[in-house]
């Protein structure tokens, strides 16, 4: 049945059967374009391969996956567009494991990037628990962790949830990297604390050694956060974006902090 209509499994669209809507078994990716050139797009067809193989979905085609991208995104004609794909395992009837032959589902969207320079004067974050699995370096389709924090933020008026896990340390936001400015030099969590690989964090770090600014890799207890000189999220979709207010505690005067903006400036460099 679907909706109110009741009808024989064997008329049912594959795409209601999808392993991706059972499940969440699949992976996706989120890239950008800025001024009509798709950023980093190399490093994020890397990450997509790396979560197929780690999830078990063998005999994709990753140049044929990469066309696609780049064939739809110049369809489209947006200049500044967001890049939404996914590969699930393929559809079949509901049974957990994954014995047998499934022919991956593959969905892409290309939508106008939506203005972020609203953002760009601060946003105010809350810090939520971090529920994720131990997998977080996949970029999997199941979210409802991320989704369930986001909405928290989103009640109390903030953009980003900061996940904080069981031993009480910050780990990421619920979609973008985090970092903390101390004395000018750059915190930020070690991959190795169950994060994902976040793209904008990896230019974030390669601004900052152009910069000469020295990054910490290590991880963060609110308590410490709330006292930093700077706070800023990274994230695909709207680059570097100061924090100017956690948990209701005002940051770097309630301002975007200078080391933030430069980072942000040197940043942007990597994008033309
Ligand atoms: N999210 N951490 C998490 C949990 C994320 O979901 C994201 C991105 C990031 C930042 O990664 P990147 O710099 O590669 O965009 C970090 C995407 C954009 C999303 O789910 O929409």
């Amino acid at each position: 049945m679907i909706g109110d209509n009741l009808l024989p499994l064997e008329e049912l669209d594959s795409v209601y059967m999808d392993r991706g809507t059972f499940f969440g078994d699949g992976v996706y990716e989120v890239v950008r374009s800025y001024n009509g050139k798709i950023f980093a797009l190399d490093e994020h067809i890397q990450r997509f391969e790396n979560g197929l193989g780690a999830i078990g979905i063998k005999n994709v085609d990753i140049g044929k996956i990469r066309e696609k991208v780049v064939t739809a995104f110049e369809k489209s004609q947006i200049p500044n567009a967001k890049i939404y794909f996914h590969l699930t395992r393929g559809s079949g009837q509901r049974r957990h494991d994954y014995t047998g032959d499934f022919k991956p589902n593959f969905f892409l969207t290309v939508t106008k990037l939506e203005d972020s320079s609203k953002y760009k004067k601060g946003i105010s974050v809350i810090t939520h628990p971090d529920w994720r699995w131990k997998r977080c370096d996949i970029k999997s389709l199941n979210l409802l962790p991320n989704v369930l924090a986001k909405q928290v933020a989103a009640e109390k008026g903030a953009f980003e949830a900061i996940l904080v896990n069981e031993s009480g340390y910050i780990t990421e936001g619920s979609s973008s990297a985090f970092f903390a400015v101390f004395d000018k030099k750059i915190h930020t969590t070690p991959l190795k604390d169950n994060i994902l690989p976040s793209i904008s964090r990896k230019f974030v770090i390669k601004a900052c050694g152009n910069l000469g600014l020295e990054v910490i890799e290590r991880h963060l207890k609110p308590e410490n956060a709330k006292k930093a000189d700077e706070l800023f999220i990274a994230v695909t979709t709207k680059d570097i974006v100061p924090v100017i207010e956690f948990n209701s505690i005002k940051i770097s005067n309630n301002q975007p902090g200078e080391t933030t903006l430069k980072i942000a400036e040197e940043f942007l460099k990597f994008t033309t």
